[in-house]
């Protein structure tokens, strides 16, 4: 079949919408367009029932007891906002310490920072080369005043896949509520609040093929019931914790996508795994000085990082972006050009903090588009560092720590 471009391997920004979720959207839009809390005619009650459908696939795909444990918000950045403030706020009494991990995405990470402003404590856990966080490293973090221990469960970078179980085990043994930012990795590997001892999840419809706009926060109810002081004041909607009209065509979107998640995960996951694998031979096998960034076993099925020495990510992504939609870990903020906190956290240097590339795999990406996108990287790659003169240094074995930059 002919490649169409430009070809999308960026799915850990978002996921392209699955055609049967949009199916199943579109009714929600026109003639079903009642407002689920309108009890007292059809119109509500259609779309109450269509909201409580899409609660109990979410719920199941979560491993929830009781479907009443999810509240549905904007997406994932309010459920994160949600779990830490609203806790946080909750259990002041009760102590002023969280803690977390270096590598969060930046709403977990900005949400603590705003909370040490209003007087938190929070602990930020470095993670090992691989990514992968310390158990005990954690265990030793929490405190008597602690209240909450927040640890994504895959990284959006790298792809790690934190042993969220034992981090489970241990926050129930020391009485902390144990909350997981698992946006990237709900409906692509297996995920159980129960069997996990997770009592705050936050995930998002976007990343697993549902439609941007809507996510939930998992709320334990049972063993510790869990209690959050909301964000919003209003009608009380979602037993009080997330006051607004629910977006009735996003929240069965998200249903669908989660329904057709839990029907494909495991073929799936093992589909793009030989291709992420495919494309990660390919690249390190004929490119030299490239780094796999992440640990190679524990991580998300469709992830791949890698760090290239001596070229700038940035320069790879225009290299190749007439054809390839990829992402680096460098953010372009402002007059600035950030090298990415999570490589920096793996303890790589700067340099290679600036030169590492997230190739992302989705549903709908085919073994052409695998063999295409390697050979093109493997091209430009080549192109940028014949025009290196740092690489042709270090080709000739000069130690380039060694030289001192002068201008004259
Ligand atoms: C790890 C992680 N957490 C949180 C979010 C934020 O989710 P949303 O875009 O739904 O607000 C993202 C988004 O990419 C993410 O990757």
């Amino acid at each position: 079949m002919a490649l169409k471009f430009p070809i999308f391997m960026d799915a850990q920004s978002t996921t392209p919408c699955d055609p049967r979720v949009v199916e199943a959207m579109l009714p929600y839009f026109t003639e079903k367009f009642g407002h689920p809390a309108s009890r007292n005619h059809p119109f509500g009650w259609e779309a109450e029932g269509a909201v409580d459908a899409a609660r109990q696939r979410i719920a199941s795909l979560l491993g929830a007891r009781d479907p009443k444990e999810l509240v549905f918000t904007s997406g994932g950045t309010e459920a994160i906002n949600l779990a830490l403030k609203g806790a946080a706020e909750m259990y002041r009494e009760k102590g002023n310490h969280i803690v977390t991990t270096m590598i969060e995405q930046r709403a977990g990470l900005d949400t603590c920072k705003r909370l040490e402003r209003q007087g938190f404590e929070v602990t930020y856990v470095p993670v090992r080369p691989s990514g992968l966080v310390d158990v005990d490293d954690v265990g030793r973090a929490i405190t008597d005043r602690t209240i909450l221990v927040s640890v994504m469960f895959a990284n959006n970078e790298i792809g790690t896949l934190q042993d969220v179980a034992a981090i489970g085990k241990l926050a129930k043994a020391r009485g902390v509520i144990f909350h997981t930012d698992a946006t990237q990795a709900v409906g692509k590997v297996p995920v159980d609040v129960e069997a996990m001892g997770i009592d705050l999840l936050s995930c998002t419809a976007h990343l697993m093929y549902g439609p941007k706009g809507v996510g939930a926060l998992y709320v334990r109810r049972r063993g510790p019931r869990v209690r959050l002081q909301p964000m919003l004041d209003g009608g009380g909607h979602e037993r009080g914790m997330r006051s607004g009209t629910l977006p009735v065509p996003l929240i069965v979107g998200f249903g669908r996508a989660a329904e057709l998640c839990a029907e494909g995960m495991p073929e799936e996951g093992a589909r793009l795994a030989r291709l992420r694998d495919r494309l990660q031979d390919m690249i390190l096998s004929r490119v030299d000085e490239a780094f796999l960034n992440g640990d190679p076993a524990r991580r998300l099925p469709h992830n791949l990082n890698i760090s290239f020495a001596y070229v700038e990510g940035e320069s790879v992504l225009m290299g190749l972006n007439k054809e390839t939609a990829l992402a680096s870990g460098s953010a372009c903020t402002s007059a600035t050009l950030e090298p990415s906190y999570v490589i920096a956290a793996l303890g790589a240097s700067t340099e290679l903090a600036h030169s590492s590339i997230r190739f992302s795999l989705h549903r709908f990406n085919t073994e052409e588009e695998v063999e295409f996108v390697g050979k093109r990287t493997i091209e430009v790659i080549g192109r940028l560092r014949d025009m290196s003169p740092l690489y042709e240094l270090a080709k000739e074995g000069v130690d380039l720590k060694s030289i001192r930059w002068k201008a004259e």
